[in-house]
């Protein structure tokens, strides 16, 4: 018979398949569910977009393999929006790649700097892909614990140096899923410092830079010196409600970009450029549906807060993202099972993003507040009879 690789067989199960079976069984038999499990979102693509996307189909030109590293104007649209959001330089020519959504470029990544037995540092809980790309490139990730009494940031001081020798990138993710928290600058300085002093690449992922309430998140490009290690992750996946659409970038150090962009060159061929056309719309077009989304989401986040305040759980207000992490303080996995049985609602364990989510929930607030009025409701049947 044949025999899967080795490499393959290093990547563990999906944690959220039970969940998503016993969902899908209660959703058979008629029940009314509440799922906060899923981070996509609720919102439709905005029509704007949506007609950009309806003309770049029609135009011919865009029919062909789109190849290289994006359309000019893509770049172009987004090197602009760095300069208006951040105020941040980035080089359309030499320092952006368009991918086929953030995941496929950070999936990739590790195939451009990791050798057999390469570290990368991974935080957790954390988004999987980083860990499995390490895996898939030959490599190990060593873990950093993001704990809530460090405002979940990595302690970069507790590596052990011979992990560091041996690590070629260090990945973050702020504003952060599953834990709503954001970077603050100290902490990034400390991060480029860091990358610097031991020649590690920094794979930042900023995949929720736009979803954000009382302050907007930095951007690590306005750190002095982050270009010389940084590689940024993003795309309209989020910001736009486009997860489905498949498109996002990466951009900083031309080095790491270009390695991506030939790793990408042999794998795909790019992103359909009628969507590229639409980005440039999403993009430079306007940037209502994008203040509403925020809006949108802090509403329900406010909601939901004062719902877990009411039942008497213990929280940090996310600062950005549409996820809201919650301390349970028991098996996160018990704690998911009995909310799905007794309230038939749907959340996520954080056991599932990395040990240190052991002890927390996840939900996303990707319904609308009317349901998650209902499932706020549910709960207090639940804990208060
Ligand atoms: C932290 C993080 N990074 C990256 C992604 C990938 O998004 P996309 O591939 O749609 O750009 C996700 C998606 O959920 C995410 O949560």
């Amino acid at each position: 018979m044949f025999e899967i690789s080795n490499r393959l067989k290093k990547i563990p199960p999906y944690l959220f398949v039970e969940i998503d079976r016993k969902k899908k069984e209660l959703i058979t038999k008629g029940e009314d569910v509440i799922d906060f499990g899923v981070g996509d979102p609720d919102l439709p693509t905005p029509e704007n977009i949506i007609i950009a996307m309806k003309k770049g189909v029609e135009n011919p030109k865009f029919h062909k393999y789109p190849f290289g590293k994006g359309t000019k104007e893509f770049r172009k649209a987004i090197s602009d929006f760095y300069k208006k959001n951040y105020d941040v330089d980035i080089d359309p020519e030499s320092e952006i790649c368009v991918l086929i959504g953030s995941k496929e470029g950070i999936a990739h990544f590790p195939l451009c700097f990791i050798n057999q037995g390469d570290i990368s540092l991974v935080p957790e809980p954390g988004y999987p892909v980083y860990n499995i790309g390490t895996l898939i490139a030959g490599g190990k990730s060593y873990f950093l614990p993001l704990k809530e009494e460090n405002d979940f940031l990595p302690d970069l001081g507790k590596i052990p140096e011979e992990i560091i020798k041996k690590t070629k990138i260090i990945y973050l993710n702020y504003p952060n899923n599953p834990t709503g928290s954001f970077a603050n600058k100290d902490f990034l300085k400390d991060v480029i410092n860091f990358c610097k002093k031991n020649n590690i690449i920094l794979a930042y992922d900023a995949a929720y830079s736009e979803i954000y309430f009382e302050e907007k998140p930095i951007n690590i490009f306005s750190i002095d010196g982050a270009k010389d290690v940084t590689i940024e992750f993003n795309s309209l996946s989020k910001t736009y409600n486009m997860t489905g659409w498949r498109v996002g970038w990466a951009c900083g150090n031309s080095f790491l970009v270009n390695a991506l962009a030939k790793i990408k060159e042999n794998i795909d061929s790019g992103t359909f450029e009628a969507i590229q056309y639409a980005g440039i719309e999403a993009l430079k077009g306007s940037q209502e549906s994008v203040e509403k989304m925020r809006s949108i989401y802090k509403k329900r986040r406010d909601i939901f807060a004062s719902g877990l305040k009411e039942l008497g759980f213990n929280f940090k207000l996310p600062k950005g993202t549409f996820y809201f992490w919650v301390k349970v303080n028991k098996s996160s996995v018990e704690f998911v099972d009995f909310l799905l049985e007794n309230g038939k609602i749907v959340s996520t364990p954080g056991v599932g993003f990395g040990p240190s989510g052991e002890g927390y929930v996840r939900f996303s607030l990707t319904i609308d507040e009317e349901k998650i009025k209902k499932a706020i409701d549910r709960m207090k049947k639940i804990w208060q009879k």
